[in-house]
């Protein structure tokens, strides 16, 4: 099977805590907070070992923070490439108010990236053979040239592997001006691509469409939340979607989208498929709870009913 590489620029230790309820000025207390490495290539690669495939995760880590993230995945068995950096890598936090059940996010940002520290990535990737994917999934932290992925898609080419991108705001603009394989926008980043607030009925795939036409990609699947995805190529408009589940928290159902749609088109499957699999893996997704990745028989459960549904 042609091997899966999954490249993160900016990596995060997600913690995720519960409190009673939060008020201002007041000490809260916490329960005992659970650790997992976040950061979009790192959790398709996880979403990926759920899923029974392996992928490997370069990423950027440094310092404690960046020791705890490598040993985090050695615990989950993910065959990575850690390129070290000077600064310590970032530590999100997730807590949820009992109280409301509403659920806060703060991202912090990731530390300022030396050239040396990302151009190992690049050299990494050269270094590989036979890679069949190549999938960059988040954001850029500073010190990233703009340029990062028109580099990569120019390594891809070279390697003859399959570039696949999802990123957002100016790091998607800026991707998207090299041939990339596949693009995997929500409604909002493609809508920024656009430049335009929203997009509505047929304009999500005359965007899409017009993208393709234009060279930027080969296939595009925007993903839609709830309602599903749509699958654009050049010859293909294909609407997807989900049966109704009970969501939980929809937090990771982009990456393990992602990991259903790299994977199966690792396995040699459709393009349809593969999107119908990647509506299964983030529709299960949103089945768990906090920020847990898509789990393997949810997502078979409904991949059978999205095919049975066609
Ligand atoms: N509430 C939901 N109910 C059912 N399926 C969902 C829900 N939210 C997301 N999904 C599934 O996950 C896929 C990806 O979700 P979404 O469109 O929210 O991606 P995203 O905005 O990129 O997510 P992320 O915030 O993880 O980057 C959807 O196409 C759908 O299959
Ligand atoms: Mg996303």
């Amino acid at each position: 099977m042609p091997a899966i590489v999954t490249i993160t620029f900016n990596p995060a230790i997600d913690k995720s805590t519960t409190i009673s309820s939060l008020i201002p000025e007041k000490k809260l207390k916490c329960t005992p907070p659970v650790f997992e490495p976040g950061g979009g290539g790192i959790n398709v690669a996880r979403a990926i070992k759920k899923l029974g495939g392996n992928a490997t995760a370069i990423y950027l880590a440094g310092g404690y923070s960046g020791k705890f993230l490598t040993q985090l995945l050695e615990e989950e068995h993910i065959h990575s490439i850690v390129i070290e950096t000077a600064h310590h890598s970032r530590e999100n936090l997730i807590v949820l108010d009992i109280s409301s059940n509403l659920q806060y996010r703060f991202g912090m940002p990731g530390p300022v990236t030396n050239e040396n520290e990302w151009r190992q990535v690049l050299e990494e990737i050269e270094k590989m053979n036979d890679i069949g994917f190549i999938v960059a999934s988040g954001s850029l932290p500073s010190g990233v040239p703009k340029d990062i992925f028109a580099r990569i898609a120019d390594i891809s080419k070279r390697k003859k592997a399959k570039f696949i991108v999802d990123t957002s705001g100016e790091a998607l603009k800026d991707a998207v001006d090299e041939g990339i394989y596949l693009l995997k926008p929500n409604l909002s980043e493609l809508s920024s691509l656009a430049h335009k607030e929203e997009l509505n009925g047929n304009e999500v795939e005359n965007v899409a469409k017009s993208l393709i036409e234009k060279g930027k990609c080969e296939v595009i699947v925007v993903s839609l939340g709830a309602a599903g995805a749509i699958l654009v190529t050049k010859d293909i408009i294909h609407h997807i979607t989900p049966p109704p589940v009970k969501k939980n928290s929809a937090v990771g159902a982009g990456d393990s989208m992602l990991a259903g749609i790299v994977l199966s088109l690792s396995e040699k499957k459709s393009l349809l498929e593969a999107a119908q699999y990647g509506v299964a893996c983030g529709t299960a997704a949103s089945m768990t709870y906090g920020t847990q990745l898509c789990r393997l028989s949810d997502t078979e459960k409904l991949y059978a009913e999205i095919r049975n549904s066609k």
